[in-house]
């Protein structure tokens, strides 16, 4: 058996599976945001544990042998939050998550040295953590001189679970301080930002052993104890791990809460330029392209809340057969936009609204405003040197076939969906569990899902998508202008 834990935004997933991989059980609490400022978001390590807690306490209660049967744990979470440890490990202040943007004059200035871009490949984009400690640094000093060690949101959880400082190299990654290609933390950004090595977790890969289980907590949940710990992952390379995202040029478009086109890489392909993320995957001298788009499922969740409907039956309500272009444009920058953009400031618009544009023409817009979010990510990985032929689509927007139709013939490409089942980020970190308990071929754990259904491109709309798509491309320039 194997167990992963997935620290999400909303929920701690913890997921039991078995030699085979098939899930045996799992168990979900949830964990909630506190939004204290316009821009800020953060959440309580003290709340992680009790969900963690929570969850493996509806394992225990299910399946209680099986949980007595786990040989390997792996963690995954959602990426860049600032989580501060005194001394003891005493946690300084709530995390600062992901989507908090108050850091962003300070990742604006990080940006402008070279040595960043140089030597992480990415932007240093207002979520990632190193200008989230400048800012407390300027903001909170007694904070930042009491700071001992900074760790990422899971690796929080593993400090609890094992007692050790360990981080992985995807989720690293993402904190603007890795030289990606090296995967090693860098001094001298840390120095860039008044902080040293020491302050940072010890670094393995993805699927090798990074601590084991405390005898405390092994013996509450009727454990193992000194079972490893794998490394685990970010959120999104842990889902590529669990989609079978690994081999070159394999790719997955996530219709989430925030859209992810992640794209595996035998090499290190850093082009921070067009605002690709070039991380490490969790796999040893493997890396990953990833654009990611702020608002997917959010901006028809924000649009279905003001028409006082919900998501799916809007979706539902346009049926399978893909129509030509709706004729309102949408940009779906509700919260600003990373991928092809870096711009925390833009905002969302409809453009060419006519008496005829009731709920189901707008509705249509908002999806083609996404997707052609996505087809953007989908050019800034190419200008980052990767084509993709077929992608695999996951989350809950997959669930829209008329969506999914239109994805292929926006991007021009195969979109593939799987079979029912489970192959979310808790599920990658069940598989990286795997790999470093018992250390097998990856190749042959991280296999892809049987493919339910393939959609093909509309060849006879892709004209007048593309007219569109031109149409969308051209309008960012100008609402920027506007709303400066
Ligand atoms: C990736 C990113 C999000 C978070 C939250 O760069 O910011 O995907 O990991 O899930």
């Amino acid at each position: 058996m194997y167990l992963g834990i997935d620290l999400g935004t909303s929920s701690v997933k913890a997921l039991l599976i078995d030699g085979d991989q098939h899930v045996v059980g799992s168990g979900t609490a949830s964990v909630a945001v506190s939004r204290p400022h316009p821009g800020w978001s953060e959440q309580d390590p003290a709340d992680w544990i009790r969900a963690t807690e929570q969850a493996l306490s509806v394992l225990h209660a299910d399946h209680a042998d099986a949980l007595g049967a786990v040989r390997g744990i792996g963690l995954s979470g959602h990426m860049h939050g600032a989580t501060l440890l005194g001394d003891d490990d005493a946690v300084l202040r709530s995390c600062i998550m992901w989507n908090d943007t108050r850091s962003h004059a300070e990742a604006a200035e990080l940006d402008a040295d070279p040595r960043f871009r140089g030597i992480t490949g990415n932007i240093v984009f207002p979520g990632f953590t190193a200008p989230k400690l400048v800012w407390v640094a300027r903001n909170e000093p007694d904070l930042f001189a009491k700071t001992r060690k900074v760790l990422l949101p899971k690796d929080y959880l593993r400090l609890w679970l094992t007692g050790e400082h360990i981080s992985e190299m995807s989720d690293s990654a993402g904190t603007s301080w890795l030289d990606t290609g090296k995967r090693l933390w860098s001094s001298e950004l840390l120095a860039a930002t008044d902080l040293t090595e020491e302050q940072m977790p010890g670094l393995v890969e993805g699927s090798e052993a990074g601590g084991r289980l405390r005898a405390e907590i092994a013996n509450r949940f009727g454990m193992t104890s000194g079972i490893p710990l794998a490394g685990g992952a970010g959120d999104n390379a842990a889902a590529a791990i669990g989609v079978g995202t690994i081999q070159d040029g394999a790719a997955f478009a996530s219709l989430g809460t925030s859209g992810v086109l992640f794209a595996a890489n035998d090499a290190y392909l850093p082009n921070p330029e067009s605002a690709v993320h070039a991380f490490c995957h969790a796999l040893p001298n493997t890396w990953h392209q990833m654009g990611v788009i702020l608002s997917a499922t959010d901006a028809l969740n924000w649009y279905a809340k003001l028409v006082g409907q919900d998501a799916a039956s809007l979706s539902g309500a346009l049926g399978e057969v893909l129509q030509a272009p709706s004729g309102p444009t949408f940009l779906p920058y509700l919260s600003g936009e990373r991928t092809p953009h870096n711009d925390a400031s833009i905002r969302g618009v409809f453009v060419g609204l006519g008496h005829e544009s009731d709920t189901k023409t707008l509705t249509r817009a908002v999806l083609e405003g996404v997707t052609f979010a996505f087809r953007d990510s989908l050019e800034a990985l190419k200008e980052a040197g990767t084509r993709l032929d077929r992608v695999t689509a996951v989350g809950g927007g997959s669930r829209s076939s008329y969506w999914l139709t239109l994805l292929a013939t926006v991007l021009g490409i195969p979109v593939e969906v799987p079979a029912d089942g489970e192959f979310g980020a808790a599920f990658g970190a069940a598989r990286l569990g795997l790999l470093a308990a018992e250390d097998p071929d990856p190749a042959a754990v991280c296999t892809p899902p049987s493919i339910e259904q393939v959609h093909e491109p509309v060849r006879d709309l892709e004209q007048a998508f593309g007219d569109a798509y031109s149409r969308y491309r051209s309008l960012y320039p100008a609402i920027k202008g506007a709303l400066a």
